[in-house]
């Protein structure tokens, strides 16, 4: 693993920045005082150029939710403990659907969003999921590699699914529960 350069995701002092490998990684489910902090995480790094959907009071609602779950990747670095990034996914019945997920910047290729998306998909067999589905973004060529080596394959060609303007792909995981 090469060295990395985080940022702490709090605008003000985005210039404080430190240089040190990832000391540790923790998954936790997400706390209502996490959801401005996911809010504008999703705002920056997911909803690029779209109107801003996933406000806090969206992400308090999916925190609360008996169907869904909020993981948050809490790491420590220089023994500061922050939120690297975040997975949204709700269990409404037989089948599972990933709404959000993103990995700080400074942050990525560091096996994250694999350890993410790893432990939701234990949840979802355990939980008796036959699938889990999302839509990404069609230009979103990083995402879309990532959710391949997941073993996701891309569906259907979604036309104007973002605000009415851009294409996305449904991608599904067909999750073998035997
Ligand atoms: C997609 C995202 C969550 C991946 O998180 P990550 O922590 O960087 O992913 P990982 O380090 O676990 O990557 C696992 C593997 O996925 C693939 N992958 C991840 N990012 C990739 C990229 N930019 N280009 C090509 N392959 C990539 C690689 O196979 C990688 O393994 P490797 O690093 O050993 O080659 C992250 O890039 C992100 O937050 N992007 C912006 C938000 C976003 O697009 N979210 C998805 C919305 S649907």
């Amino acid at each position: 693993m090469q060295a990395i350069v985080p940022v702490l995701y709090q605008p003000a002092i985005s210039d404080n920045r430190a240089m040190a490998e990832i000391g540790t990684c923790e998954l936790r489910l997400a706390r209502r005082g996490d959801a401005a902090l996911l809010a504008r995480m999703s705002r920056d790094y997911i909803e690029q150029g779209l109107s801003w959907r996933w406000q806090a009071s969206a992400l308090k609602e999916k925190i609360s939710a008996a169907e869904s779950v909020v993981l948050v990747a809490d790491l420590e670095l220089a023994s500061m403990r922050f939120v690297g990034g975040f997975a949204v996914m709700d269990f409404p019945c037989d089948k599972a659907q990933l709404n959000l997920l993103a990995v700080h910047p400074n942050l990525r290729r560091h096996g994250i969003g694999n350890k993410l998306m790893r432990w939701l998909h234990k949840s979802a067999r355990i939980a008796a999921v036959e699938h889990i589905e999302l839509q990404v973004r069609a230009d979103n060529l990083q995402a879309r590699r990532f959710y391949h080596q997941l073993g996701y394959q891309e569906e259907t060609l979604l036309p104007n699914y973002y605000d009415g303007k851009l294409a996305a792909y449904q991608m599904k995981l067909r999750l073998h529960n035997d």
